[in-house]
């Protein structure tokens, strides 16, 4: 018996015959614990059956009654121009210490990013991060170092970035490293989960390149797998392999070590809108996607099997893409919307109907984007499961999820030990085709960071490493040094194209001024 399975929209409904299942559930429970309790003094096997009784007629969950809430008024942060592109990306992200958001600066080309105490309004001249001569598209942190954070831009490159363990008091312009060999704007970025170094990033051109940071080497470049654009890559747990959802329908499976598709799914969703593709811990891939008739799906896949999912669901229809977030330790899927004021969460299991609905998170007002916090920064004393950051127009709030207990004591059921921030590789080593799971640490006292180390980008010669930065980018590219004589030429005209750039940025700035002065005498009016 399975309390109310999978059943939304009609959700005020099944919340009632939750609890109606639980009341009987308990009721028997009760009753046979009367019943066998003598026994327990005369023959301790009854007790194993005794607890046999209550899980068979409950399945046994401690996240049914998981709790969100918004923390109080002070912890937003507000006055943000987020730069909200038609790109279908988080615009933020979220480690322990840091919270990074790309915003709108002068033309695009910069994020800047918090120390998590941070309250209150954001000052105009914030420092930021601004190298990229294009919108940035993406950001991640690095696992394995919360000073380090790599971003993907329209201008074709990916940079990394360094920065100082108080944050900023003057703006960065100087990436460590800035990786180029995309031929097109770059829209995702993603860090190895346990080799130091290794950079996922993909791009319009439809190409993976996976980057030794450490050197900053393209050393493997999956160009020719996908037919239409990546939506979006996830590296499984100990990062053997990637699944992508792209354009063309096709969830794949690859191997990019090996450069071969281990398993693909035509068609994963029907619908023409975009999907989403995650590993989880166990090995499956869960996606979402949306069905011919518009309605939101979410799909639980095998790999070994790929022609029919382990469960399909249908959810709605509402046309915000389903971003999903995972949590390997609780095996909890938080699902935003873009556009929903809600989170769905689902606890994924190995028995049917494996996708449980637990419980909706809703607020008034939708959400722009949204950070999630890995599993280290947050508050076990307080219970927290889970942490989101969620994106408005200009503001950011943080929510909070919780398993209220009564306890003060560590719920060590609550928080098994999860992934820390010691890589378990060196690049090189996973080049060479060795595997690792993350490094678990507990969080019985809490998360107590440890010393990062500086990121140190040695560069090869150039020449012995592969042609992959050969390729012209579409658009204005960073320009590179060189001792051609022809393309002197060509440099005094990039020289021109590039003044005209900046000016063209100067005059978007002014007007950025003017506009946002006549805000606020509109605002002053208002009042
Ligand atoms: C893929 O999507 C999932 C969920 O939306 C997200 O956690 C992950 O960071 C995305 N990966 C990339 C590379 O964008
Ligand atoms: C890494 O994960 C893959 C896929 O889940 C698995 O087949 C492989 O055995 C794992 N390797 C190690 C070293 O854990």
């Amino acid at each position: 018996l399975y309390g109310p399975g999978f059943f939304l929209g009609k959700s005020g409904f099944f919340c009632w015959a939750e609890d109606f299942f639980c009341s009987i559930a308990c009721f028997f429970s009760v009753t046979s614990a009367f019943f066998y309790a003598p026994s327990i003094f005369f023959w301790p096997l009854s007790h194993f059956f005794w607890k046999d009784t209550i899980f068979f007629l409950v399945r046994q969950s401690f996240f049914w009654h998981v709790f969100g809430f918004f923390l109080k008024n002070d912890h937003f942060f507000y006055d943000i121009r987020v730069f909200f592109l038609t790109w279908d990306s988080f615009f933020c992200a979220v480690n322990p210490f840091f919270f990074a958001i790309i915003i709108f600066f002068c033309g695009g080309g910069a994020f800047f990013f918090l120390p998590l105490h941070f309250t209150g309004r954001i000052d105009k001249s914030y420092p930021t991060v601004c190298g990229h001569t294009g919108p940035v598209l993406d950001i991640d942190w690095c696992p394995h170092n919360d000073q380090v954070i790599a971003s993907g831009s329209e201008d074709c490159t990916v940079m990394v970035w360094q920065i100082p363990e108080n944050g900023l008091t003057l703006s960065l312009t100087e990436p460590v490293v800035i990786l180029e060999g995309h031929s097109k704007r770059v829209g995702i970025v993603a860090w190895h989960p346990t080799a130091r170094n290794v950079l996922l990033s993909a791009g319009c051109d439809n190409a993976i390149i996976i980057w030794n940071v450490g050197t900053g080497e393209a050393l493997i470049n999956l160009d020719d797998m996908h037919s239409d654009m990546i939506y979006n890559v996830s590296w499984n747990r100990n990062g053997s392999l990637i699944c992508t959802a792209s354009k063309d329908k096709k969830v794949r499976v690859i191997d990019p070590r090996k450069q071969e598709i281990v398993a693909e799914k035509e068609k994963a969703h029907e619908g023409a809108r975009p999907m989403r593709a995650i590993f989880l811990a166990d090995g499956n891939v869960f996606t979402t996607g949306f069905s011919r008739m518009s309605e939101r799906q979410l799909a639980l896949w095998n790999p070994k099997n790929m022609q029919e999912p382990i469960a399909l669901h249908e959810m709605d229809t509402s046309n915000g893409v389903l971003l999903p977030f995972y949590d390997p330790d609780t095996s909890i899927i938080y699902l935003c919307g873009k556009g929903d004021s809600s989170i769905r969460y689902f606890e994924i299991t190995d028995e049917s109907p494996y996708v449980h609905y637990l419980n909706t998170f809703s607020s008034k007002e939708p959400q722009r984007g949204m950070g999630y916090m890995p599993k280290r920064g947050l508050d076990v004393n307080k219970c927290e499961i889970a942490r989101f950051f969620k994106l408005h127009e200009r503001k950011c709030e943080p929510i909070i999820m919780t398993v209220p207990r009564k306890s003060d004591l560590f719920q060590d059921d609550l928080y098994p030990d999860t992934a820390g921030p010691e890589a378990a590789l060196e690049a090189e080593e996973w080049f060479e085709g060795k595997n690792a799971d993350p490094i678990l640490i507990s969080l019985k006292h809490g998360y107590i960071p440890g010393k990062n180390r500086d990121l140190k980008v040695v560069k090869k010669n150039i020449l012995d490493s592969k042609p992959t930065a050969n390729k012209k980018c579409d658009l204005i590219s960073v320009p590179k040094k060189t001792t051609d004589t022809a393309s002197v030429q060509n440099e005094a005209k990039l020289d021109e194209i590039l003044k005209e750039i900046k000016s063209i940025k100067d005059t978007i700035c002014n007007q950025d001024e003017r506009i946002s002065k006549l805000e606020q005498q509109m605002a002053k009016i208002a009042a």
